[in-house]
């Protein structure tokens, strides 16, 4: 992968929106295909201020960090305005940011002073519900049933003698019910409101033309501003059937009443036609939970995004086959619309790795997360570490949740008073919820903060860290070889200089003691390159190789152990 030459392009500024938009890249149409992308969950990076809860200050003061590690671009979580009833996912401005996390201007130095380190930033669009502080929903609220406010969303009256059923049984992303009742200004019942998250995330109705309108906005508001590409937030559940019919036991592929409808790819190809008509490569990136391939890779056709997260491969359990099956599934199903897979191990969504991988099932899935599950953390570190080589050797684009590459376990004995997720609550308590993945990160010193906040802080971090963490602070691991962030910044540093990684082929070496039979995942990327991961339970001979250019675990007497990866190079 060639190192891209980054055009600063001619900066807008807020003073002067109608400037010339910034151009990412001028010269790497294709940056895309092949990038190292660094998830910040803003809330938990760092503090610049002191208030306990990180902030484009802190951010900025820690560029040098993500271009040390050697990321290509960076996507923040929500940054608007939002009253945070679910991490930012709730946005009251599309246009402006939290004032907890900076402001207007500050999001636009950041963006041209990351670009000038070589890393574009992408943001996080949130198209398929608001929040319920929103103007236009406090505006539904205030008017009558019928009325054009309430027209942008999914209104309904009850079912029942009294209305006081709600319009269907749709199950919650988040358990619990999709449906909020409201009160009319006599104080009587009033309708019901959809919201398939939570009830101050109301669901936007797409078939209104105001809804497109004002996304179609936000777009170009921030590519205006420079940014480099969006990630779309749960972009398959925009369009419902407007008879919000109950979901049949066999909805066919493209029949489910609110997801995966075919009229929502119009929605996207809106979206590429504008980002298209940007300078430099401005890229749609799909949050697409979907089972069924082929309907996953119709996001990712020529005129529709540009990638999608692979899920697939980050449920999977740390075993051969599975591993072997999802990447041979995910090619196969990337390359009919020419679009490079994206590989992911985990997001401020699910249970890091460190922790996953260090259980009896280490596969993830939201519905069986719980409290006090047995983890064997120093056997999770060293499948990560390998999971990271692996992930890392794949063909496409790779994605790098903050704190992965410090090798962060899940912070699981946060005190039940401090937990925040809604995922939590709305299950009742029997989920653990999001929280544990989003402890801020630790920087330095030996402990909390760990240098998140800035000495002297009128707060403490929004959320507790845990006590034993000072090992695993950025200070601690910059000055260990054997650290994660040894590995991440090794691993990041030949994945950039190397011609044969990121966007391209692999080529399996089975036989021979190779492939999932075996237990091995051998592959070859380009002529001179393998990489091989050991998921036997016993340490396996190499291919022959010129030069050990890296390995998750020391080699043993030549051989490759168990849970570990190594990357080989295999020609002068
Ligand atoms: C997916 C996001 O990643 C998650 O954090 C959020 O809660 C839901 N979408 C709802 O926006």
């Amino acid at each position: 992968m060639d190192t891209a030459v980054l055009s600063t392009g001619t900066a807008t500024n807020s003073a002067d929106p109608k400037a010339a938009p910034i151009a990412p890249s001028a010269t790497d149409p294709l940056w895309w295909r092949s990038a190292v992308i660094y998830q910040i969950y803003i809330r938990s990076f760092a503090d610049g201020n002191g208030d306990g809860t990180g902030d484009l200050a802190g951010v900025r003061s820690r560029l040098s960090y993500l271009r040390d590690l050697g990321v290509d671009a960076i996507w923040f979580t929500p940054w608007y305005k939002s009253p945070l009833a679910d991490g930012g996912y709730d946005v009251e401005d599309y246009f402006g940011i939290d004032p907890s996390f900076g402001d207007l201007e500050q999001a636009e130095a950041l963006i041209r002073e990351a670009l000038a380190l070589g890393i574009r930033t992408i943001i996080d669009i949130v198209p398929n519900h608001i929040s319920d502080q929103h103007p236009w929903f406090k505006a539904a609220l205030a008017s009558p049933p019928g009325s054009p406010e309430r027209e942008r969303f999914w209104f309904r009256p009850g079912r029942g003698t009294n209305g006081d059923e709600m319009p269907n049984h749709w199950v919650s992303n988040f358990q619990g019910d999709t449906w909020t009742r409201t009160t009319n200004p006599d104080g009587t019942p009033g309708e019901w409101y959809l919201h398939l998250f939570t009830p101050e995330q109301p669901d936007l109705n797409w078939n209104h033309p105001d809804v497109r309108t004002l996304h179609e906005d936000v777009l170009r508001f921030w590519f205006d501003r420079g940014v480099a590409g969006v990630r779309i937030d749960s972009a398959a559940l925009l369009i419902k059937d407007p008879e919000l019919p109950e979901v049949p036991e066999d909805a066919k592929p493209g029949e489910h009443p609110n997801v995966d409808r075919d009229e929502v790819h119009d929605v996207y190809r809106a979206w590429r036609a504008i980002a298209d008509s940007y300078p430099g490569s401005r890229v749609l990136v799909g949050e697409v939970w979907m089972p069924d391939t082929e309907r996953f890779a119709k996001y990712l056709r020529e005129d529709e995004m540009h990638t999608a997260f692979n899920f697939d491969f980050m449920a999977r359990p740390w075993d051969a086959d599975q591993l072997r099956e999802s990447i041979d599934s995910m090619l196969a199903a990337h390359a009919p619309v020419g679009a490079p897979s994206t590989w992911v191990l985990s997001n401020h969504d699910v249970t890091r790795p460190v922790t996953r991988y260090g259980r009896e099932d280490t596969s993830f899935a939201f519905s069986t997360k719980r409290f006090h599950t047995p983890t064997d953390l120093a056997l999770g570190m060293r499948r990560a570490r390998a999971a990271a080589l692996l992930s890392a050797a794949l063909p496409g684009s790779l994605y790098v949740y903050q704190g992965d590459e410090l090798g962060l376990p899940e912070a699981e004995s946060i005190p039940l008073e401090s937990l925040q997720d809604p995922m939590h609550f709305r299950s009742e308590g029997v989920d653990p919820g999001r929280d544990g993945c989003r402890v801020p990160l630790p920087w330095s010193g030996a402990e909390p903060p760990y240098g998140f906040t800035p000495e002297g802080a009128s707060s403490a971090p929004w959320l507790p860290q845990p006590a034993d963490w000072a090992n695993l602070t950025v200070e601690a691991e910059a000055g260990n070889s054997g650290s994660m962030l040894s590995l991440y910044r090794t691993a990041l540093s030949i994945r950039r200089s190397h011609p044969a990684l990121g966007d391209g082929e692999l080529t399996w070496l089975d036989g021979d003691g190779f492939g999932p039979e075996s237990g091995v995942l051998a592959f070859a990327r380009g002529l001179g390159f393998v990489s091989v991961t050991n998921l036997s339970g016993a340490p396996v001979e190499l291919p022959s190789y010129t030069r050990l250019l890296l390995a998750s675990t020391p080699l043993e007497d030549g051989l490759l152990p168990s849970d570990s990866s190594a990357w080989l190079r295999t020609q002068h």
